[in-house]
């Protein structure tokens, strides 16, 4: 009778944990999803003309007409240990930084081409740097590697969707040979995944049309790149249209990408299961520096954007754009202060978190962690916050930033209804009391297993 008791137990545990929990299958994923939240850095020639690093193909500048730029980006500022003690401040437990953008432009020395910032830049090797700084300082590191290559002469250029010379009749008649522009590819990714000790996460960027999968021979650059890093995570944008499905077999990556947004949904395979997911977000609308771009998002925007995901079982990739001296600009800067604030007292909420058993309430979302549920509370609110379903299931609840005891009250005056759990700051539960924490006060909720 106990033997099968305990094996109900145990089935009803594997029930309540997995149902909600990550795909985890790829263990190489298991730092990653504990982490949750990372910087990216658009960091390239692009923030001389400070419009973007889609300039290029804006502005269908040729590469003789950019050429300026390369030579004028002396990012004599460059310190990126000064990022990674912004990004660590802020509770970022990884980055992802640009080896090389559309412009085709290299951040680090290739042995394979002189479009380099060491050919122009005192030597200096900027991946490296990065890698080195923000290993220093315990955070996880990843390159993002554009496929697609603007100032290759092999890539195709005439005709293309995207290329700065899609339109430009003199290209019509320039011959390229793709595979020669493959091999360089490959070649320099091979040298990202050779030459810089151990890399944590490989973003490439991107595909489209029919420049997608084995048009980029995308197996064999996946293998080689698994062969040289084993534990390397990669994101799917190799396949159609940034799309790459995780949980198909084709999916050659490891984690999906959505970008500019929150998804409505956690996203999920074919069965069902949250698959693992990071959104990238900029902090004004920019990835590479915007001068004139003003419209930042709040820390309070951004610390709900950053639980939305949470609590779909998602990561978020938080963008800087450094300027052209190599400076994180001052507004990105005091955001990502205010949300380390809010992280300092609040990330056992966020960090190794996902999806939560209960339904999003109205008044902000739920976080979780196997018995540990988190009430996030955003929203404008009146009085206490109800786990309907949960009487008696509930053992204790504390205020996060401070452990502060909260009361747990199972009935309410009019409302006699068995399964009800009221929770709030004082007692009597059903008053309004103000919350500490305009912006999201967490309640930590143990739960009976
Ligand atoms: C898009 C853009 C690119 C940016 C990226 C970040 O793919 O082409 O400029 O780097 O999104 O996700």
């Amino acid at each position: 009778m106990k033997a099968l008791k305990n094996t109900l137990f145990f089935l009803f545990f594997c029930f309540t944990t997995d149902a909600f929990a990550q795909n985890v299958a790829n263990t190489n994923l298991s730092w990653w999803q504990e982490a949750r939240f990372g910087m990216f850095i658009h960091f390239g020639a692009y923030a001389v003309p400070a419009r973007g690093e889609w300039i290029k193909n804006k502005e269908t500048l040729s590469t003789a007409q950019y050429q300026k730029y390369i030579e004028e980006f002396q990012p004599e500022d460059f310190d990126p240990k000064k990022w990674a003690k912004i990004a660590k401040q802020a509770g970022m437990k990884y980055a992802v930084m640009t080896a090389k953008h559309h412009d085709g432009f290299c951040m680090f020395d290739s042995k394979l081409t002189d479009y380099k910032v060491s050919k122009y830049f005192k030597n200096r090797d900027l991946v490296k740097e990065y890698l080195e700084a923000f290993r220093a300082e315990g955070i996880k590191v990843g390159l993002y590697y554009s496929v697609i290559d603007w100032q290759h002469p092999d890539y195709p250029h005439f005709g293309d969707m995207m290329h700065p010379m899609r339109n430009n009749e003199t290209f019509k008649d320039k011959k390229h040979n793709f595979d020669t522009y493959i091999k360089y590819m490959h070649g320099q990714v091979e040298e990202l995944t050779t030459k810089y000790g151990k890399i944590d996460v490989m973003w490439f960027d991107f595909s489209y049309g029919e420049m997608k999968g084995e048009k980029w021979k995308a197996k064999e650059l996946v293998s080689m790149v698994r062969k040289n890093q084993p534990s390397i995570i990669l994101n799917n944008r190799l396949m159609g249209d940034g799309t790459g499905k995780i949980g198909d077999t084709e999916a050659l990556g490891d984690f999906e990408t959505p970008e500019q947004g929150v998804p409505e949904q956690p996203r999920k395979d074919a069965n069902g299961n949250i698959v693992p997911w990071e959104t990238c977000l900029t902090l004004n609308n920019g990835w590479g520096y915007t001068a004139d771009d003003n419209q930042w998002k709040s820390p309070e925007l951004v610390i709900h954007s950053l639980v939305n995901c949470v609590s779909k079982g998602g990561n978020l990739l938080l963008n800087v754009g450094p300027d052209a001296r190599g400076n994180i600009p001052t507004q990105s800067v005091n955001i990502l202060a205010e949300v380390g604030k809010w992280m300092e007292l609040n990330s056992e909420s966020i960090y190794g978190c996902g999806a939560s058993e209960l339904p999003k309430p109205d008044w902000g979302r739920f976080t979780q962690k196997g018995k540990k549920v988190y009430a996030h509370i955003m929203n404008p609110h009146i009085g206490h916050i109800n786990l309907k379903g949960y009487h008696e299931k509930v053992v204790k609840a504390r205020l996060l930033r401070d452990k502060t005891e909260l009361f747990i009250e199972n009935t309410w005056w009019g409302d006699l209804t068995k399964d009800n759990v009221f929770i709030n700051i004082r007692k009597p539960t059903y008053q309004h009391y103000n919350l500490p924490d305009k912006i999201n006060t967490v309640f930590e909720i143990e739960l009976k297993r």
